[in-house]
């Protein structure tokens, strides 16, 4: 785990500082999770985890959605830098379910550009699902390049680096229970 100085992570070069903590995540997910079951009445939806970001909140979103659903998993692949998307995005694993004719939720951790979603809704719309929507936990507005909607947002942030939560840094610190923003370089 990273080094900890004052509640700022210290990974390498960087110094990342808290940004939502864990309760403010759980109060934010449950409101999200009552708001998804009220609006889903009577359907039963098929909540699709876009791996591996979304993992802990697909979890922790379920936990408080009080209706019939089912859940499967969608994987895209991206090739880049650790921190920038390289903006190319193949898929690595094919979903598991029968779309059509079904309700369908797409859940992820964040949107950046929106390439990744906007991927996966037309691929998903090949299968003419009943109807589609989106929850992401965090989103980057002003980082937006493609035309998508995201129908359920968690919290809109700045256009900066943030890890934790199930968002990774070089594939690490998934496992953190709050997320942690980029604040500037350490040496700086
Ligand atoms: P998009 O395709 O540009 O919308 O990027 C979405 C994907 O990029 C997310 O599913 C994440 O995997 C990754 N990503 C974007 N911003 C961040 C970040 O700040 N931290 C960690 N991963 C990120
Ligand atoms: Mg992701």
């Amino acid at each position: 785990m990273p080094e900890l100085k004052n509640g700022k992570l210290i990974i390498e070069d960087d110094v990342f500082i808290p940004f939502i903590e864990e309760d403010r995540l759980q109060e934010r997910i449950t409101e999200m999770g009552k708001e998804i079951s009220r609006d889903y009445e009577g359907k039963s939806p098929i909540f699709i985890g876009v791996l591996n970001g979304a993992f802990i909140f697909l979890s922790d979103l379920v936990k408080n959605v009080d209706i019939d659903c089912e859940i499967d998993f969608f994987k895209l692949s991206s090739y880049g830098d650790a921190k920038i998307s390289s903006g190319k995005v193949t898929l690595v694993k094919e979903l598991n379910c029968d779309v059509n004719g079904r309700h369908i939720i797409i859940v992820e951790d964040i949107v950046d550009s929106g390439l990744s979603i906007k991927f996966i809704e037309e691929h998903i719309a090949y299968y003419s699902p009943a109807s589609m929507k989106v929850v992401s936990l965090l989103v980057k507005p002003k980082s937006l390049k493609y035309n998508v909607k995201i129908d359920y947002i968690g919290f809109d942030i700045p256009s900066e680096f943030v890890i934790g939560y199930g968002l990774d840094y070089a594939q690490k610190y998934r496992n953190l229970r709050s997320i942690y923003i980029l604040e500037n370089h350490k040496s700086e």
